[in-house]
């Protein structure tokens, strides 16, 4: 459920009309609801309801500061993936001791800033990295928390280039050698071993592939444990799907999930700690474009809008299919055609959507795509020196622009000459 609904023939956000926004920030332009990354945090939280947990919101799904503020003020944790993420926490106000650093990558400087300004654990993902961190925090003359980022070999059953779970992909240490790289880790001095981690990727729409990775991990927990761990916390990712095609799909809820980790995991003592991203930013956003030409092609018409393949990356990178609706609602019944959706960069990727049925449009209209919450502004760019899309968050009748779009020169500043120029 979101909160961009028809209401008196035109889409609002919230109870603010879209068109509205669109007339004053102008086209592309990212439109979230606090209403619904409110109810969707919520939801996670409540279906872990009668378990130590942590919601630590993957803020790699939408990073803005009012979004991350608005979380952080629920009470949301966070999950990091660089400094620059752990820069953003700390800024939206989140304690030291509800940030989980993930990622496979990280470097010394971010080990360091992460230790200087307080970390929950990180989530180590290979031996030379935890060999890193030890040494970093000996020099440092602290201890580092730290999960092991377990790879299960589970199918996630999702798009290949989000499927992090099996043996094949660079995440995680293969759960078959659990034993020996956590007997690593508690022999290394600047470490201590809190608890195992697990991520098996993400838009997952089925809930058996968790079962299996919880069931795995259930499992390593009472090997571990009789190893003479102190496993005291489970990281379990985050991952579930959202609904992309309106009436079409129904992925698990998070009550359902909750129900599970609770059904495999409940019983094991430990504090839990999930990372969604998707299911909490995705449909809590739109992207708002304006149609700039119709143009009759071979056989095909094509749609072509102000945003670009630049903006919204998902459809061009993973084949995502995005509800594209229109801002003015269309009469009951209204003949539908198909087009060819487009934006105006100079590549044959910049297609949002092939034949897809829509009512007639004409230049000047405003389309909404729905869902883009989450991997939408984050992935967007300014290839074709298009400046990058501007924010805005709306609560109840109010909006306020959270990134402004820079100007051409504010673009074109950030270069630097060199002096022979
Ligand atoms: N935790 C870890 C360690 C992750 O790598 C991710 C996502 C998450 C949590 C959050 O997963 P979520 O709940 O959002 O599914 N750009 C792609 C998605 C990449 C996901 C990367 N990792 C897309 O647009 O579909």
């Amino acid at each position: 459920m979101d909160h961009f609904l028809y209401r008196d023939g035109q889409l609002y956000a919230e109870d603010v009309p879209v068109a509205e926004i669109a007339a004053k920030v102008s086209t592309p332009v990212y439109i979230y609801s606090t209403a619904t990354l409110t109810r969707h945090f919520r939801l996670f939280d409540e279906a872990l309801d009668g378990l130590p947990h942590v919601v630590c919101y993957a803020m790699k799904a939408a990073s803005n500061q009012a979004i991350l503020k608005t979380l952080a003020q629920l009470g949301a944790g966070m999950d990091v993936v660089s400094g620059g993420e752990y820069a953003r926490a700390k800024a939206a106000g989140v304690p030291g001791d509800r940030i989980v650093f993930s990622g496979v990558g990280k470097t010394r400087a971010e080990m360091r800033a992460a230790l200087e300004g307080g970390i929950r654990q990180f989530n180590v993902e290979s031996e030379p990295e935890m060999q890193a961190l030890s040494e970093v925090a000996s020099e440092m003359g602290v201890i580092a928390p730290i999960a092991v980022r377990v790879n299960p070999d589970v199918d996630a059953k999702t798009h290949a280039k989000i499927a992090t779970g099996k043996s094949e992909n660079k995440f995680g240490i293969p759960i078959s050698r659990a034993s020996e790289v956590y007997a690593m880790a508690a022999a290394l001095p600047g470490l201590e071993v809190v608890g195992i981690d697990v991520h098996i990727g993400s838009q997952l729409t089925d809930l058996e592939p968790y079962r299996l990775a919880f069931t795995k991990v259930g499992e390593l927990v009472d090997r571990l444990r009789a190893e003479g761990h102190d496993i005291r916390r489970l990281d379990l990712g985050g991952g579930l799907g959202i609904p992309y095609t309106r009436g079409n799909e129904a992925p698990p809820l998070p009550k359902e999930y909750g129900n599970l980790v609770k059904e495999v995991l409940g019983d094991k003592g430990c504090e839990i700690e999930i990372e969604p991203g998707r299911l909490v930013a995705g449909n809590a956003g739109i992207l708002v474009s304006e149609v700039i030409y119709l143009k009759q092609g071979e056989g095909r018409d094509f749609l072509i809008l102000d945003a670009a393949m630049n903006d919204l990356i998902r459809p061009a990178m993973y084949e995502a299919h995005h509800d594209i609706v229109p801002v003015v609602e269309p009469a009951p019944g209204a003949e539908q055609a198909p087009y060819d959706v487009v934006g105006p960069v100079c590549e044959s990727g910049d297609t949002f959507a092939k034949q897809r049925n829509l009512t007639a449009l004409r230049p000047g209209d405003l389309v909404a795509f729905r869902s883009a919450g989450a991997y939408g502004a984050v992935m967007s760019s300014e290839y074709n020196t298009r400046p990058l899309v501007p924010e805005v968050l709306v609560k109840d009748d109010h909006f306020a622009v959270i990134r402004e779009r820079p100007s051409f020169e504010e673009i074109i500043n950030r270069d630097t000459l060199p002096e022979w120029l």
